[in-house]
């Protein structure tokens, strides 16, 4: 019999749904009498709706309704502002709540009608007039008035400074300094928001919703609209890719929930491409990085401090330059954070949101330093390896980057570098190689799971998580699989539903360590009771056997001594009259371990670029990321996880940012056509390693997660690597042509040292 256990690179148990086009998105339930809404956004960045006209509009045949803060606002529910699970701290946005306009395509009415294509067209005979105010979104121009970021968002911890960098600075022979900034960046999944708002006659509400966390909708829901939770129903069993983007619940899903609570019909509301743009976004970010070094290049201090926008309503924080304190060893480290209110919506988490950030500054100008003592950038890195986490003071449960270092640099080639910027070429490409590392916290939350084993020998194993393309359905599948010695095929495994027993949000890479060691958990419980089940029955080979002498496999249970003593999973129930075995379990993360020890997943990235001398075109020709992050599940769909980071990573320096023109406050690119990301022809060749990585303390199952270590090193790899091929330092993400030749004009002008 053939088992896919973890470790084991399992197919997707999804892929066939995905593939046949039967795997159902939110925006693909159907239903009687189903309605389509249709949303509106607003023109200006700043002011107030003076009148919105909508009397033309809902003269076209089908329309039926038009909400806007004129007819909503005054309903009891609205009255006060609910925070969701991944709300910073602040007043949330509430869409139709009032005449405010608060930033630049923010939501200020839903056109519904009996066709998509009639709510559109309606919703353009729609006049709105407002009264401007003045604005301001340019980050770089405001720095002046930032403000030091509060605690309060999930994860967020202030930044801890130690020794005295600035007087060692000051005195140091080798140092370096620098301004790192990059603008805004949209997620920009295939799947666009989307929300079917079913109504019930007895008040309840069913919606399929696109998120990552269908518990956080259903609170988010029935506390806006006034509902017990009981009355709302979240289903949400495939996500079209989310990135962050769905960790907080959208303003499509008030819109749906609205419209059909209001007109008692269901109601389907779907974002625009362009609508995609106007809910949050990486936060554009300023940063400045100073270090000094000793001769033998041990780092001597290190300052960083990020400046990162927010809204006027909300402030959104993200761990930055905290990583700075911990990666390295060094006795002076100065940190600070803080955040510019502008008048842009809420940024929000985008993928290893905070780490790519802090990474594209630290790790550029380690290699600055490394460079200004003249020591290879790896080698500089392995002589301020830090063993230790440098903040807490504690060791790490497990950290193989050194592992990272030498195979990824093995595999890459990196002993054939030349140390010299501009000595590596062809023809007219300049050759770059550039590495760089990073970090990501390995985190674990409570969840809950439930096992339902059946008469036929089959196991449905259930837990609230969602699935954002990242192989959730699998390694659950697996998981469960293994612990109870079943056929792959026997298991199934559900999600994406508030019946289920309840989740954490789908981030921060926790979900497979959270969801999994509570389908681990439950499964156990499960196993313990068909042992007890197989010792009360009567006459046969297992009666009377203590848990303890057996085991289970191939969908047996038998005595470990004598394995040809067995009983399948179906002849013990039948024998002792079991119709099911139902078990519900939760797990959490230790609270003891956290005290001892700090859990990191580790990254080394190495890339390879040519650079047109003339035309200052780059392309990453070759790219190897070397990742230790504990146990790999399923190397098939870990792998693709971090294939997926890598190219995101080389998108993400050298095409992508949403272009913001200050005189309107908006984002100009706001579509596929000139927000910029990388395709086929941009890509080229990826190797991936993972190193093995024993770690007992994480969790049960010894893994970290990969869901964002994938990206955390790639743009400062690749920054690092156009040094080397051309000698400019690209300082700003993306790095495009204009900025390749630009910078490498000034330095011809510039006499070298
Ligand atoms: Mo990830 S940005 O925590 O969905």
């Amino acid at each position: 019999m053939k088992t896919n256990y973890t470790g084991q690179p399992a197919n997707r148990v999804d892929g066939s749904l995905k593939v046949t086009g039967t795997a159902k998105y939110a925006a693909e339930f159907e239903a009687e009498g189903l309605l389509f809404g249709y949303i509106i956004n607003s023109t200006i960045a700043k002011g107030k709706i003076k009148e919105i006209d909508i009397s033309q509009a809902m003269q076209v045949a089908g329309v039926v309704q038009i909400f806007t803060h004129e007819n909503v606002s005054g309903l009891a529910w609205f009255n006060k502002s609910y925070k969701d699970m991944d709300s910073p701290p602040g007043d949330p946005f509430r869409p139709l709540y009032d005449h405010k306009i608060r930033y630049s395509m923010q939501p200020i009415g839903l056109v519904v009608a009996t066709t998509f294509e009639v709510a559109r067209f309606a919703a353009s005979l729609i006049k709105v007039t407002y009264k401007e105010e003045k604005l301001v979104t340019n980050l770089q121009d405001n720095l002046h008035r930032s403000k030091k970021a509060p605690m309060g968002k999930v994860g967020y911890v202030q930044p801890k400074s130690r020794g005295d960098a600035e007087s060692v600075f000051a005195k140091a022979e080798y140092k370096i300094e620098g301004e790192y900034v990059h603008a805004a960046e949209h997620h920009n999944p295939l799947e666009m928001f989307a929300t079917t708002a079913i109504w019930e006659e007895d008040g309840k509400v069913t919606l399929y919703d696109k998120t990552q966390g269908v518990s956080n909708v259903q609170l988010y829901i029935s506390n806006i609209f006034g509902l017990s939770l009981k009355n709302v129903r979240v289903v949400s069993p495939f996500v079209g890719g989310g990135f962050g983007s769905g960790l907080r619940p959208q303003y499509q899903v008030f819109m749906a929930t609205l419209a059909a609570l209001e007109l008692r019909r269901p109601v389907r509301v779907v974002m625009t491409r362009q609508q995609m743009f106007s809910f949050g976004h990486r936060p554009g970010t300023v940063q400045r990085v100073a270090m000094s070094a000793d001769e033998n290049g041990k780092l001597t201090s290190i300052q960083h401090e990020a400046y990162g926008e927010t809204s006027q309503f909300e402030d959104y924080t993200e761990i930055v330059v905290n990583w700075s304190g911990t990666m390295y060893n060094c006795e002076n480290v100065k940190l600070k954070y803080e955040l510019v209110k502008l008048d842009v919506a809420t940024p929000t988490d985008m993928r290893a949101p905070g780490a790519v950030t802090s990474a594209h500054a630290f790790e550029s100008a380690i290699d600055e330093i490394a460079y200004a003592v003249k020591i290879d950038p790896l080698e500089f890195r392995k002589i301020n390896y830090a063993e230790d986490d440098q903040v807490e003071g504690k060791p790490y449960s497990s950290k193989e980057l050194r592992a990272c270092y030498d195979q990824g640099a093995a595999k890459f080639g990196w002993s054939g570098r030349s140390i010299e910027p501009r000595s590596m070429r062809e023809g007219n490409q300049l050759i770059g190689w550039g590495m760089a590392n990073g970090a990501w916290d390995a985190l674990q939350m409570p969840a809950k799971a439930q096992a339902v084993l059946s008469l036929d020998g089959k196991l449905t194993v259930s837990s609230g998580t969602s699935e954002i393309g990242t192989g959730t359905y699998t390694i659950m599948t697996q998981i469960a699989a293994e612990t109870l010695g079943m056929d792959i095929n026997d298991v199934t495994f559900k999600l994406g539903d508030t019946l289920m027993p309840m989740a954490p949000l789908q981030g921060g890479s926790w979900t497979a360590a959270s969801v999994g060691s509570a389908v681990k958990a439950v499964c156990e419980e499960v196993k313990a009771k068909l042992f007890k089940l197989a010792s009360k029955t009567k006459h046969s080979p297992l009666s009377g056997a203590a848990p303890k002498e057996l085991t289970m496999a191939e969908g047996h249970i038998f005595l470990i001594s004598d394995p040809g003593s067995r009983l399948s999973i179906i002849e013990v129930m039948r024998l002792t009259e079991t119709d099911s075995i139902i078990e519900s379990g939760m797990s959490g993360p230790d609270p003891a371990a956290k005290t001892t020890h700090s859990f990191n997943s580790h990254a080394a990235v190495f890339a390879e670029v040519k650079v047109d001398e003339d035309l200052g075109t780059v392309i990453v020709t070759r790219v190897v990321c070397a990742v230790a992050a504990g146990k790999i599940l399923n190397p098939k769909t870990a792998g693709s996880q971090i294939l997926g980071s890598v190219v995101w990573g080389i998108s993400k320096a050298l095409e992508e940012e949403t272009v913001m023109d200050n005189n309107f406050g908006r984002f100009m690119n706001h579509n596929l056509g000139e927000y910029h990301v990388a395709v086929n022809k941009d890509i080229n060749d990826i190797d991936i390693i993972f190193v093995e990585e024993h770690d007992d303390l994480v969790n049960p199952l010894g893994i970290k997660g990969v869901g964002e270590i994938g990206i955390i090193a790639v743009a400062p790899a690749i920054a690092n690597a156009v040094f080397h091929a051309t000698g400019v330092r690209v300082r700003d993400l993306p790095i495009t042509m204009d900025k390749v030749l630009q910078l490498a004009e000034e330095d011809k002008n510039q006499v070298r040292v």
